[in-house]
């Protein structure tokens, strides 16, 4: 059985990644700028990778007997990112989508290491989503010609 630690950090991360589909969705629409065509379509992949992973550790959840939140009350309530300023700049909104990602792997792998014997398919899930959050910061920060620091 996995642990109840485990169970909360998945349930977080379904708040988390709910909020974060409908930010990057906020972004998608109003970012702008001479790089607003590149943005526009990246933004858009983003929100079908995040639309994955949302279902991802809701249904692990489920799988554990769990109940994943499902509604916008619930993950404004227990998501521990911010809502999206449609009002920022290009530069900033990206920024943004770069640290909640970050945070969210940080969460994760922080839950990682108080793992209890039962926690394994929890992991694998969480090493997963971590791999794809990373290649996805790699890439953000190269376009903002920053350096990757996880
Ligand atoms: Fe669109």
């Amino acid at each position: 059985m996995a642990s109840q630690g485990a169970l909360n950090t998945l349930n977080k991360e379904v708040a988390n990644y709910g909020l974060l589909f409908v930010k990057l969705h906020n972004y998608h629409w109003y970012i702008n700028g001479p790089h607003f065509f590149t943005y526009h379509e990246k933004l858009e992949e983003l929100y079908n990778l995040v639309a994955e992973l949302y279902d991802d550790v809701a249904e692990r959840l489920l799988m554990n007997d769990g109940e994943p939140f499902a509604t916008m009350k619930e993950y404004l309530e227990h998501s521990t990112l911010k809502e999206g300023d449609r009002h920022a700049e290009t530069e900033q909104m990206i920024k943004d989508i770069i640290n909640d990602f970050k945070q969210i792997r940080q969460e994760m792998q922080d839950a990682m290491e108080k793992f209890e014997d039962g926690d394994e398919a929890i992991e694998d899930t969480f090493v997963s989503h971590i791999e794809r959050l990373e290649k996805e910061i790699w890439m953000m920060s190269a376009a903002l010609g920053k350096k990757t620091k996880l």
